[in-house]
Formats: C-alpha cells, sequence, structure tokens
C-alpha cells in the first residue's frame, strides 16, 4: 500500500463555479508538497476537502490506501494551520498548544512532555507563559504549527500561512517552517499563489488553474518546462513569440517563424509538424546583451534592437529592448565590478542573443478554454 495522499476525479461545485473539475494527483508520504496557482483557482477548497470540513460532489480521497472521503474531520489524522493564525485570545502560549492533547484527555505527565517538546521544535520556550497578544506575528504563526503538530497529525496542511506577514519575516518564517519538516518527517501539503514561496520550499508542486490541474513536478520542471501558456506565465517571467513551426534543422532543433519578428531556431523534443502553431517561451535570463554585435560565427538568435528601459536593480539590471517592434525582457546579473564599464543607457543599440537550448516550445492548445 502506498503512502500518503491520494485524490482521485474530485469535482467540487461552489454556488455556480465550478471550483474543482475532475483534479486527480497524489502526494507522497513525507513530502513537502505546494498547491499553487491564482485566487480563486480551488486551493482552499481542495484542503477542506482533505480535512474533511466539506465533502466533494464526486470522486475520492484516500490517506495511506484508506477511503477517507467521508470521514468526519476529527477523526482524520490531517491538521491544518490557517493564514490568521486563529490563537485562543484568553488562553497562553502553553495552554494554546496544549488544548488539542486536553480535548484528547492526556495525561498531565504527557501534556507537559509534548508541549515542551513543541516549544523547543518552534524555539519559543521562554514565551510560554505569555499571552498571544504579547507576541510577534511571526511568533504567533510558529505556536499555531506547534499547536497543530502536538498531536501528531500524519498530515499538516498549511493554507497561506505566511501571507500576514512581512516579507523579511516570511523567508524567516520559510526556513523555519524547512526545518519543523524536516524534524517531524511527515507531510506538509502548502498552499500558496506565491510562486516564489513554494519554489524555494516543495519536494515538488501541483499548479490548479480555475480548477484544473495544470501541472505536477519538481520545482525546477516546472519552471524549465512548463507545460502549457499558462503554467509559463505564472512561474517566474517570460517572453512569449507567438508562431509557427517552419523547418527541422539538424537533430533536435527546428526553425519558428513569427509575425513581426525573425526566424528562431529553438532546440525541439515535441512531435510537430511543418505548420503547427506554437509557443516560444524565452525567460529573461536566458537572453544576452551587448552594444558590439558578439563576434562568434556560430551564433543563433542575435538581433539589433534599441534599448526602450533599463531598471538597475543593485545586483542586477532589467531591459526592455525593441527588436523589429517587440518588446523583449531581459535580465543581466552584475558579476563583475561595474562602474569601470560604460553602462547601456536608455534608446543605444544593442544586441540580444540566446542559445537555442534556452528558448522553450509549447504547443498551442486549440479550444481548451485554458491559453
Ligand atoms: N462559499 C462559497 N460560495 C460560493 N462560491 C465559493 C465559495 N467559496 C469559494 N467559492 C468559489 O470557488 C472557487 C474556488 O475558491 P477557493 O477559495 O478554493 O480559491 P483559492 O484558490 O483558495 O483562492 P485564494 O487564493 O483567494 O484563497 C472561486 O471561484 C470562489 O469564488
Ligand atoms: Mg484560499
Amino acid at each position: 500500500m502506498e503512502k500518503g495522499v491520494v485524490f482521485k476525479n474530485i469535482v467540487k461545485k461552489r454556488g455556480d463555479t465550478t471550483a474543482l473539475a475532475d483534479v486527480s494527483f497524489s502526494i507522497k508520504g513525507g513530502e513537502f508538497f505546494s498547491i499553487l496557482g491564482p485566487s480563486g483557482c480551488g486551493k482552499t477548497t481542495l484542503l477542506r476537502l482533505l480535512a474533511g470540513f466539506d465533502t466533494p460532489d464526486s470522486g475520492q480521497i484516500f490517506l495511506d490506501g484508506v477511503d477517507i472521503t467521508h470521514l468526519p474531520a476529527n477523526r482524520r489524522p490531517i491538521n491544518t494551520v490557517f493564514q490568521n493564525y486563529a490563537l485562543f485570545p484568553h488562553l497562553d502560549i502553553w495552554e494554546n498548544i496544549a488544548f488539542g492533547l486536553r480535548i484528547m484527555n492526556k495525561s498531565e505527565r504527557v501534556i507537559k512532555d509534548e508541549v515542551g517538546k513543541m516549544l523547543e521544535l518552534i524555539q519559543m520556550p521562554e514565551h510560554a507563559h505569555k499571552m498571544p497578544d504579547q507576541i510577534s506575528g511571526g511568533q504567533k504563526q510558529r505556536v499555531a504549527i506547534a499547536r497543530a503538530l502536538v498531536n501528531h497529525p500524519q498530515v499538516l496542511l498549511l493554507d497561506e500561512p505566511l501571507a500576514a506577514l512581512d516579507l523579511k519575516l516570511r523567508q524567516k518564517m520559510l526556513l523555519d517552517l524547512d526545518l519543523i519538516h524536516d524534524e517531524v518527517g511527515i507531510t506538509f501539503i502548502f498552499v500558496t499563489h506565491d510562486q516564489s514561496e513554494a519554489m524555494s520550499l516543495s519536494d515538488r508542486i501541483a499548479v490548479l488553474h480555475r480548477g484544473h490541474l495544470q501541472q505536477l513536478g519538481a520545482p525546477m520542471e516546472i519552471y524549465e518546462t512548463p507545460k502549457n501558456h499558462f503554467v509559463a506565465d505564472f512561474i517566474g517571467d517570460t517572453n512569449f513569440f507567438d508562431g509557427s513551426m517552419a523547418e527541422k534543422v539538424q537533430n533536435d532543433y527546428s526553425l519558428l517563424t513569427f509575425e513581426g519578428f525573425p526566424p528562431v531556431i529553438c532546440f525541439n523534443d515535441k512531435q510537430l509538424a511543418v505548420g503547427d502553431l506554437v509557443h516560444l517561451s524565452v525567460r529573461p535570463e536566458k537572453i544576452h546583451i551587448s552594444r558590439e554585435k558578439p563576434n562568434t560565427q556560430s551564433l543563433h538568435n542575435c538581433f539589433e534592437g534599441v534599448v526602450d528601459q533599463t531598471v538597475y536593480k543593485g545586483d542586477h539590471t532589467d531591459y526592455i529592448v525593441l527588436v523589429a517592434n517587440k518588446k523583449i525582457s531581459l535580465t543581466q546579473q552584475h558579476s563583475r565590478f561595474l562602474l569601470d564599464e560604460t553602462p547601456i543607457r536608455w534608446k543605444d543599440k544593442v544586441w540580444i542573443w540566446w542559445h537555442p537550448d534556452d528558448g522553450y516550445i509549447l504547443e498551442r492548445e486549440r479550444g481548451r478554454g485554458v491559453k
């Protein structure tokens, strides 16, 4: 029997909206798994079904091979941490964490032992007897996590747990979450609409859009080989070129043509025929820029353009370059000391280029409603 969570053909309507439309995927036991997608895509709906706060219209949910679709929430070994902490304001930190154990009528000795361990885990033993309004937002969130872990669930659900925190604290909490996950070793299912949060923590990510699963894979897989236009666009920044396959050139490369942009050579591992419509996605960091024409013989995809915008960001600069009236975004890391060099400025004539392996071809879908 396989450990973990399985969603099988889950359908859930909310009013007139189909919140989840036939969603199927598996989460392995012990994984740090993220569910990622824009607001309204069905993330919370899916967590509520797994926690047992709702039942699906059709489909099944399995935990470690057992069908739990209709099991009451309090009989599932699954706890949830919500965005808004929801600590009991009249109980101190110690009693907030102890709450779940008291409900289960555990002995004082067990409670002392388990709550003590949890306070160590979240690195807050010295705060045990403060009230919730005497600690910071990040600390409250850590207490909420301890409270959810104290009765040893098999799965911890985290629904946008960091959304109320500022950027620096969020980054710190991400590291803490990673450590806590390593320590307790259970399945964490983390819901977010923030792709960088999901990328930095997860073993694997499921991308949802309008109630449909778009792609499931490791962070790098999703970033480098997005399945469709939506995923390429939602995860990071990219340049899209809409065109068609013109001819196969040696081995695994294809020549693509576009309206209003010169032809491009790109690695192509897809079974495409001449004339098939494609999107080409080229990430900004894959494109190079210089004022002089690069003098390599074998250079492909090298175009002359004019700088339309530069934004200096310290460690890198973002550029927009106009090539044949198409705006190309690119970013250049500053790995060398810059003050001795003449910077590329607005209106400068420049050359940009990228390696044929660094573009990614997406087949254009027709009539599926997913752009
Ligand atoms: N109680 C409700 N009644 C009617 N429609 C609802 C209800 N709750 C959610 N929906 C709809 O179901 C869809 C999915 O909602 P859900 O809350 O799962 O999205 P989400 O991905 O969690 O979004 P967010 O990132 O904003 O939290 C949305 O279209 C939403 O409008
Ligand atoms: Mg939600």
